[in-house]
């Protein structure tokens, strides 16, 4: 699997990868040399693939090309890379060799958007890491497991009145609407102090502008001519409203911690993210501006929100799909919980028994990532595998092959959470235990850069999920078609209209 890092540069122009002898001068490979889906005239590959479907375009080509290609996408000359392990390394050579894509950076800021913790780099980048590693620690995120058990009520007290309008014949919910409300809550909650109560309402919440701007980012980035530079159409207009009512958002949640931050002893203590970085940002020469709070508070919410939410669709769709597995997962929380009262009467060491659920969270996130790959750039000259790379080359990591490939996980198709188990079950001749099977599964990525928010994400998809199965019976996960949802990329990759049918179970 490997294809180890080689430090000679300059290599003949098409010399095949050397065997690695001991010894042996190893010849290196460059962009040219290398397979891949015969570029067009002028737009090189852009017009092969398809926006919402680009994952799948990459898989083919992968399986076609193998482990090294290259693709010409949007005027760029990409390295598409499929191999877990050198995807690991290079995860872990930022951000000294390798940074994330400056395009994103480019169109993010041209909306309006201050860059924060996923945009920076460098030093800027370090700083603030500390910041948010600091606030979301484990034990951050298990202090603040009250307001999220809150948070779950909310979603439980939302689902019962549509449970209740579903007996009068109202349609299913909106699956993904709903969840992306509860995640909102919970990391403004934990991030910003702030109670954000768009679960209660179904007026003109923050969450409706969050979603529009995922989809803005992957449109720009893909787009061949930057037309709304110059004329802009509806959906342009659109995203610079949202834009502005997230900022808009954005500036009363920091009115609102500054004024919290009159209390001396909370400015000593500051006890949530947003606290901690305007106490930094008035310290001279903190290197943290309003601007980089800002930013920050951004990153968090477009960070937090989608991500998780859709994690979660995918886990109840699968679920939804695979009956033996949901009965289980139902099971355990029977045995494991009581109902969820108002009083916030679960304890996050209850979840943490929650053994099966939690392996039903990494299987899904196995087959169904929500980021099915991820882009770096190259900071310098340097080499992937035996590809000679120049300096600001973008390298596009395809996280779906090996996790998907059934040398590596056997039945990779199959929806099966006990291989996520120490005691798990797995076909004659599967060898791959759960340690190994996590560093090639990587929903999170990794290296210095991996997802700070990963343990509130997993303790809200648990905490949701257990309250769906504790106290509702789920009568359908529907879509328009009656088919497996598709894959629909953009930004993240989003299950397409899910609809959730239920009824409260009676009190056991
Ligand atoms: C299931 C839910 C989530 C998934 C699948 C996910 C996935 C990811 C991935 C793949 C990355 C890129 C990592 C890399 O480049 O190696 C990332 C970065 C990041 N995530 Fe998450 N994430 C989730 C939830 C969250 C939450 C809840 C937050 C915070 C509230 C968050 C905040 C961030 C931030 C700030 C970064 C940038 C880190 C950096 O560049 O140093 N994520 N996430």
């Amino acid at each position: 699997m490997a294809h180890m890092k080689n430090a000679v540069f300059d290599a003949p122009a098409s010399a095949p990868p050397a065997a690695a002898q001991p010894g042996a001068v190893r010849h290196l490979r460059h962009l040219r040399d290398l397979p891949g889906p015969r570029p067009w005239p002028l737009v090189g590959n852009t017009l092969q693939v398809s926006l919402h479907s680009v994952h799948q375009n990459l898989a083919e080509w992968a399986h076609a090309h193998g482990p090294f290609f290259r693709v010409r996408l949007g005027g760029s000359k990409l390295l598409v890379i499929s191999d877990a392990e050198l995807i690991g390394q290079l995860l872990k050579e930022r951000p000294e060799t390798f940074r994330r894509p400056s395009r994103m950076q480019a169109i993010m800021r041209e909306m309006g958007i201050h860059d924060g913790v996923f945009m920076a780099e460098g030093e800027t980048w370090a700083r603030q890491r500390r910041m948010v590693m600091a606030s979301f620690a484990p034990q951050q995120v298990r202090g603040y497991f009250p307001s999220l058990l809150k948070v779950a009520h909310r979603l439980r007290e939302r689902w019962q009145g549509a449970a209740e309008r579903q007996a009068q014949g109202e349609a299913g919910i909106d699956l993904q609407a709903d969840l992306m409300r509860f995640t909102v809550d919970a990391v403004a909650g934990l991030a910003f102090g702030t109670e954000v109560d768009t679960l209660s309402s179904d007026g003109d919440v923050i969450q409706r502008h969050l979603d529009k701007i995922f989809p803005a980012i992957w449109r720009r980035a893909h787009a061949i001519f930057p037309y709304w530079q110059f004329v802009k159409l509806p959906p342009d207009r659109a995203l610079d409203d949202s834009v502005k009512v997230v900022n808009a958002a954005i500036r009363r949640f920091i009115d609102e911690a500054r004024e919290r931050l009159q209390a001396p002893e909370r400015r000593a203590a500051p006890p949530n993210l947003l606290e901690a970085m305007l106490v930094a940002a008035d310290e001279p020469g903190s290197g943290m501006t309003d601007d980089d709070v800002a930013g920050n508070v951004f990153t968090m919410l477009l960070a937090g929100e989608d991500t998780t939410a859709t994690s979660l669709s995918w886990m109840l769709d699968l679920l939804w799909r695979n009956p033996s597995a949901l009965l289980r997962a139902r099971q355990e929380v029977d045995r494991e919980l009581g109902p969820l009262g108002a009083m916030a009467n679960w304890t996050a060491e209850d979840l943490g028994r929650l053994d099966w659920l939690e392996a039903c969270i990494h299987e899904s996130m196995r087959l169904k990532p929500v980021g099915p790959f991820n882009v770096v750039e190259a900071l310098k000259d340097t080499v992937v595998g035996d590809v000679a790379i120049r300096k600001g080359t973008p390298v596009l990591l395809l996280m779906r092959h090996d996790t998907v490939s059934d040398a590596v996980f056997p039945q990779a198709d199959a929806f099966l959470p006990e291989r996520w188990l120490p005691e798990r079950w797995l076909p004659e001749g599967a060898a791959l235990a759960p340690a190994h099977a996590k560093r090639v599964s990587m929903p999170f990525g990794g290296g210095p850069r991996i997802c700070p928010g990963r343990f509130l994400a997993l303790l809200e998809i648990k905490l949701a999920a257990a309250m769906l199965l504790r106290h509702f019976d789920i009568l359908g996960i529907d879509t328009p078609d009656g088919l497996p949802p598709p894959e629909h990329m953009a930004l993240t990759m989003v299950p397409l209209g899910l609809s959730l049918r239920l009824r409260e179970r009676a009190p056991a």
